[in-house]
């Protein structure tokens, strides 16, 4: 099986790197690889974030292993051209339009979390985010009011069947996580402002009625930011819209210890999966080896279970990394001084 590896900007290379090795050792032909450039590199040497031999490799590859985009040289860029537009692209032009974004405490990183451990002990949840539309795709621009005054502008909107189909992911993974049967969903919306949010609450009230073993709340985004501060164990199943999830889900990251730890998976219709930590690009940090490679170490296992068939394997990549961080294991974010290598080195010797 061919996989894509888009390493990308900043951390990405030395966090892919990590993963890879792991990949190796676990897969080892099983799997092979094409390597191809994204994001702020891809527009540096191929006056691209998105070439198209990256977005064909893509397409052809039975899965793609990402790691981030991003570089503040280009910030500056008309918005065609900057780094972020390779993953929006991606996501766009493949339809990964589900994003699995599964927030835990591993208990060995009780200590790490921002909040108390007796109170981010309890998070096991996913987030379910919609990954094609909402404000992130509508039109969007730069104009002048009557009055001469700069305006911009980026219209948020869903229709109802881009809404179900997200939200039969999140009622299905509802369903899965409780063993096929019951389970919790929250989704979470503004409907008490945004006519976008009322649509989505209403067609996800309708869909319910084929899901009535899954108990369905619905939460206002302020108020869900709020209660996973509070009480993130109240959580089982978030179905959210791409903003919101892309926001709640790096708060979640910060309960369940780093935005380091973080794997996802973004999926078609099919089960073709885009895999990647939630982190970016990390500029910061990027080329010092204090790179928690965690997270997409994680990603891989999700590559293997949900797109490759490979749930075993994917367990143990799962297990080694509880063996690492239970034998002390501790990059800086985690508040320790292992490098992006050792971090690697610890996983592997529990394989
Ligand atoms: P970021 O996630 O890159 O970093 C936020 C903070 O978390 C930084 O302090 C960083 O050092 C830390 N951090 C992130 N990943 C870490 C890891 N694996 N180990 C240890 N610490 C880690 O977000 P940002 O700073 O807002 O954005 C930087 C760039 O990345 C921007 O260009 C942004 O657009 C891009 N970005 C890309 C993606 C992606 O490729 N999917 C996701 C988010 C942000
Ligand atoms: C993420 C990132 C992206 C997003 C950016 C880089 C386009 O923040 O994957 O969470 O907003 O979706
Ligand atoms: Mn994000």
């Amino acid at each position: 099986m061919l996989i894509a590896l888009l390493p990308g900007d900043g951390i990405g290379p030395e966090v892919i790197a990590q993963a890879r090795r792991v990949l190796d050792v676990v897969c080892g032909d099983r799997l092979s690889y094409e390597e191809a450039p994204v994001g702020g590199i891809a527009y540096k040497t191929e006056s691209h974030p998105l070439p198209p031999a990256t977005l064909d490799l893509a397409r052809r590859a039975d899965a793609i292993l990402f790691g981030a985009v991003g570089d503040p040289d280009c910030d500056a860029l008309e918005r065609r051209l900057r780094p972020e537009q390779a993953i929006l692209g991606l996501r766009a032009a493949l339809e990964l339009f589900a994003n699995l974004r599964p927030a835990k405490l591993f208990s060995e990183l009780a200590d790490a979390s921002a909040l108390r451990p007796e109170v981010a002990s309890a998070i096991d949840m996913v987030i379910v985010r919609e990954l094609n539309g909402d404000v992130y795709f509508g039109e969007k621009g730069l104009r002048k009011t009557a009055s001469g005054r700069r305006e911009g502008y980026d219209v948020m909107s869903y229709d109802e069947d881009e809404v179900a189909r997200i939200a039969r992911v999140g009622f299905e993974t509802a369903r899965a996580r409780a063993g096929g049967q019951g389970g919790k969903l929250c989704s979470v919306d503004k409907a008490n402002v945004l006519e976008t949010s009322q649509l989505w609450r209403d067609v996800v009230i309708e869909l319910s009625a084929d899901y009535p073993d899954v108990a369905l709340s619905h939460m206002y985004v302020d108020n869900a930011a709020m209660q996973l501060v509070r009480d993130p164990g109240q959580f089982d199943v978030i179905v959210t819209g791409n903003l919101f999830g892309d926001i709640l889900s790096d708060l979640a990251s910060m309960c369940a210890g780093s935005i380091g730890m973080l794997p996802s998976a973004s999926l078609d219709a099919n089960q073709k999966g885009l895999y990647e930590p939630i982190h970016g690009s990390a500029p910061d940090i990027a080329g010092q080896g204090k790179a928690n490679p965690l997270a997409t170490i994680l990603s891989a296992a999700m590559m293997l279970r949900y797109s490759l068939g490979m749930p075993g394997e994917a367990d143990r990549i799962e297990a080694a990394v509880v063996e690492a961080l239970a034998g002390g294991a501790r990059s800086p974010d985690l508040g320790g001084s292992h490098t992006t290598a050792q971090m690697g080195d610890a996983v592997l010797a529990a394989l």
